[in-house]
């Protein structure tokens, strides 16, 4: 068995080969750029760490690994351009270092490119891996739309936020773990198992993002802090604080709320404070890794070869950056 940093390093080694041709540079070489800032691969070390858990690595899991990499990259590329956001992994935005049209269609070439990687399956289990890629895909698709469709409604439940998460991000992160597994050949049950697994974490995942927008150390982030309070966005952290606070609480988010005044970063964070939400943080994460840990235990297979998942799980949820 193999941990996340091993996994990470042997991801490492093979993505580090260019994945586009060299002309014209100016569309391939932001792509060089945003790939090369790294990140923290946990998507395809889920797959590769997927398949794993059901016996040997099976080759192809690293071709589908870097598809899912691709795939992850291409989205953070426009969700950049749907935030506005100036900063990813501590470095320029593509379309702040270039343009807005040229990070469009960078991004897109980087999804077709994920495309060829997903055809270097040889086996049977094509069909099956494209039909749950191109499935998660549209759900992405679904689940950034929702975002952005909340930013301009004052009142989302706390349900329909994580409808909207594991969208945008749950279903990724299980797909993951799910085509290594289908690559293992992996039996049905254990296939829904990984997969509900990979979404409670993946809520658990995009709970702690949430919170390090609000709260993170701007010097270990790598994104802007505070923006998805400039962009309203309707994170669990908002949704707690409305639920929680006072009428004078009310009324000065409220205020806060209605435009993009100085200082509304700290005077929504203050109220965050004042609200508990840091609490509630730990409360939402906590029960949905609960939920994502029953799921593993079911896993038909030896409890040891959990342990690298059970450690990157971990990891993931406690995450400073
Ligand atoms: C960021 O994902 C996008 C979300 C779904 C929150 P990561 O935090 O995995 O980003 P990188 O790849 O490590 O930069
Ligand atoms: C992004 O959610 C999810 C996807 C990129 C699909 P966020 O907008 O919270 O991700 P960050 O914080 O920019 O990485
Ligand atoms: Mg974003
Ligand atoms: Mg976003
Ligand atoms: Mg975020």
């Amino acid at each position: 068995m193999h941990s996340f940093e091993e996994l990470s390093g042997l991801f490492a080694t093979r993505f580090k080969q260019s994945h586009f041709p060299e002309q014209p540079a100016t569309l391939y070489e932001p792509n060089n750029y945003f790939l090369q800032l790294g990140g923290k691969r946990v998507r395809p070390v889920l797959c590769v760490m997927g398949s794993e858990l059901f016996g040997d690595i099976n080759p192809e899991a690293w071709e589908v690994a870097t598809a899912i990499e691709l795939f992850h990259n291409f989205t953070l590329i426009h969700d950049d351009i749907m935030d506005k956001a100036p900063l990813r992994r501590g470095m320029q935005t593509v379309h702040t270092k270039y343009n807005e049209s040229t990070a469009i269609l960078a991004g897109d070439v980087m999804l077709v490119t994920a495309y060829d990687y997903i055809n270097r399956i040889g086996t049977e289990h094509l069909p099956a891996v494209l039909g749950l890629f191109n499935r998660t895909a549209r759900e992405v698709c679904e689940g950034q739309q929702m975002d952005m469709d909340f930013e301009n409604r004052s009142e989302v439940t706390l349900e329909a936020y994580l409808h909207m998460i594991e969208l945008k991000t749950s279903v990724l992160i299980a797909a993951a773990l799910k085509m290594g597994a289908i690559l293992s050949g992996a039996g049905e049950r254990n296939l829904e198992l990984i997969y509900s697994f990979g979404l409670k974490l993946g809520l658990a995942f995009q709970v702690q993002d949430d919170y390090l927008d609000a709260f993170g150390d701007p010097s270990k982030f790598g994104k802007q802090v505070g923006g998805d309070i400039l962009a309203n966005k309707k994170t669990f952290l908002l949704i707690h604080a409305l639920e929680a606070c006072n009428e004078q609480q009310r009324l000065e988010l409220d205020r806060w709320l209605a435009g993009n005044e100085p200082g509304k970063v700290e005077g929504v964070l203050k109220l965050f404070r004042e609200c508990g939400v840091d609490a509630w943080a730990l409360e939402l994460k906590n029960k949905f890794l609960d939920e994502a840990w029953k799921h593993l235990d079911d896993i038909a297979v030896q409890s040891q070869r959990k342990e690298p998942l059970t450690k990157l799980a971990q990891f993931l949820v406690q995450r400073d950056y």
